[in-house]
């Protein structure tokens, strides 16, 4: 049973507040040994979950999970442990993936990866930070590329996890893009890698979102606008700072221009298709392969669309254009989910 051991006096609960920083709930599995215990947050009380001096179980964190506890809350101490452990771990695996079992390596870089992007969302400016997300997912992309039977196990163990959407999402989309383009035989390997790592870091802006904010179920209108400016935010912390030429950065900021055409179609509006076709076939596919895993992926504010009702949608925004390329999706998606 979670939260037994409820501190209940408003003295000590104020100096809780004052001392405890939030984790997600997967960098518990970066834990060593806790030297102070860990607690949630309910009903405006922090409540121990995990003691000091353990290590945090898989079946814990796993029941945190089930539970929808996103989130639990360490001492100073304990998150710069967990930070230097995850740091430390996925440099030691983006330098020898290729050496060993390949699909324990590719499940763990994946794993390792997702949960460092928590560490560059409460810090985006931290250039480190970046560069080692930037290098390792630049890795990950070849070492994908190399291991194409693997790409949907390692989907599915990401998926698994159950991770915060905002984690998941970005490795998830960017790992079915590119087995897509390596299907369709149509881009060089650079520019699969560049289409890979611009997919994988376009969604860095919502670090300038308070994150209190990921789970609401209806938002308000200044959070609709907040929200529809990740992108911009994410091409501003990018730029400059990543080797991606601007043509990529553009994809980056324009990663939701099919949106509106969603939005129309659900308003039964005409759509103004004049931006569209200029972005081109290489931002459709970005924004096409983020919207079929957030549909196909359940949110606080609704639950998951199947395939079969992501693809009507997604044929009503692509096919038009891209007849060649929406036939080729579906062959790759039955493929894909068969494997
Ligand atoms: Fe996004």
């Amino acid at each position: 049973m979670l939260g037994q051991n409820s501190i209940h006096s408003f003295v000590d609960q104020h100096r809780l507040s004052l001392k405890l920083k939030p984790i997600l709930v997967g960098e518990l599995h970066l834990v060593k040994r806790l030297n102070k215990p860990a607690y949630i947050f309910r009903s405006g009380l922090f409540i121990p979950v995990i003691n000091e001096g353990t290590t945090p179980s898989r079946d814990i964190i796993s029941t945190l999970i089930k539970n929808s506890f996103h989130e639990v809350f360490v001492f100073d101490e304990d998150l710069t442990d967990i930070k230097k452990n995850l740091e430390t771990a996925l440099i030691k695996i983006t330098r020898s993936l290729s050496v060993g079992d390949p699909i324990e390596n590719g499940t763990k870089d994946i794993k390792l990866l997702s949960l460092n992007l928590a560490g560059l969302y409460r810090n985006p400016h931290n250039d480190e930070l970046l560069m080692l997300q930037f290098q390792s997912s630049q890795n990950l992309s070849k070492f994908l590329m190399e291991n194409k039977r693997l790409q949907p196990q390692f989907y599915e163990s990401l998926n698994s996890e159950n991770f915060h959407f905002t984690l998941a999402q970005p490795m998830l989309s960017s790992l079915m893009l590119l087995s897509f383009l390596q299907s369709i035989h149509l881009f060089h390997e650079k520019e699969m890698e560049n289409l890979f790592l611009t997919s994988y870091l376009k969604d860095i802006g919502i670090s300038m979102i308070p994150d209190n904010k990921y789970d609401l179920k209806t938002m308000s209108e200044r959070d609709v606008v907040m929200f529809s400016s990740h992108a911009d935010y994410s091409y501003d912390l990018l730029e400059g700072r990543v080797p991606l030429s601007k043509n990529y950065l553009t994809i980056v900021r324009n990663h939701h221009f099919l949106n509106h055409k969603i939005k129309d179609l659900a308003l039964k509006r005409k759509s103004n298709k004049e931006n569209d076709t200029i972005l081109g076939i290489e931002s459709t596919l970005v924004a096409v392969f983020d919207i079929i895993v957030a549909m196909t992926s359940r949110r606080p504010f609704r639950s998951e669309r199947s395939m079969y009702q992501t693809l009507e949608v997604i044929k009503k925004i692509m096919a038009d254009d891209y007849p060649q390329e929406f036939r080729a999706l579906v062959v790759f998606l039955k493929q894909f989910y068969r494997n």
